[in-house]
């Protein structure tokens, strides 16, 4: 199973000041030599964490691993996609006022839209994948868009208070990861994954990549950022008894 490293909250610590540290570039190679698969960004419309002159230095800095674009799927942000060409662009719903990213994208109300957008990001050698809630209805539409993978959405099962909503979350997590995959699509998840929730997710077999962010960052205060990413992918392999 492949772990993405989110590093925006690591600019968000840099933005904090409006300074030049800590630098989330330097914190991505310090990702890839720990382990990481995969460095993911969130590049949002406000700049509020991750900045433009970043994904340049980013595209410059990492070579051995991909890199997982997020953003919403607007003009702006197609045109930098295609300029800066990350191996994967994750399209995602964003909102101004929300603190970070709530609910999938509604895919079924924006499918013709969609189909244009991604074929334009292929037609550049860049893979698409769309963040949705685990839902069925999103899951065919995402087929009918020409998207390469799904990213199924776990902030509902990270944000259940009781044992029994958890698991309930996390049966339709496993549902819709089952769906999507006969469905050809690749399945990815993330959001509001911890080192104390991730295993049950880790565990399902159809999701082949977890996109982790706050929490790595929050602990590498603690445990420094290349402990946080070894101890998130060890706990990952484990559930998968690929350890
Ligand atoms: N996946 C997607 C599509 C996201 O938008 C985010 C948050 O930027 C994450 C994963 C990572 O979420 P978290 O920071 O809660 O681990």
């Amino acid at each position: 199973m492949k772990l993405g490293v989110n590093i925006d909250h690591i600019a968000t610590v840099r933005e904090a000041r409006k300074t030049d540290e800590p630098d989330p570039i330097k914190g991505a190679l310090i990702a890839q030599d720990a382990g990481a698969d995969q460095i993911t960004f969130h590049l949002r419309e406000d700049r509020r964490h991750i900045q433009d002159e970043d994904v340049i230095r980013l595209r410059c800095a990492i070579k051995k691993i991909p890199l997982n674009m997020e953003m919403a799927p607007t003009e702006e942000m197609k045109k930098i996609a295609i300029d800066i060409k990350p191996e994967r662009v994750t399209l995602v719903p964003e909102k101004r006022e929300e603190i970070t990213t709530e609910g999938g994208l509604d895919v079924y109300s924006m499918k013709d839209y969609l189909k244009q957008y991604i074929s334009e990001l292929k037609e550049n050698g860049i893979s698409v994948a769309l963040f949705i809630d685990p839902d069925e209805k999103q899951i065919d539409a995402s087929v009918e868009t020409g998207a390469d993978a799904v990213e199924l959405h776990t902030g509902e099962y990270a944000n259940a208070f009781s044992d029994t909503e958890k698991k309930k979350e996390l049966e339709r997590l496993k549902r819709a990861a089952v769906y999507a995959k006969d469905k050809g699509l690749k399945v990815f998840a993330g959001h509001g994954l911890t080192y104390t929730n991730v295993q049950p997710v880790a565990a399902i077999m159809e999701i082949e990549e977890l996109n982790i962010g706050h929490s790595i960052i929050a602990n590498s205060i603690f445990m420094g950022l290349d402990e946080a990413v070894r101890l998130m992918k060890r706990l990952m392999l484990q559930a998968r008894g690929e350890l």
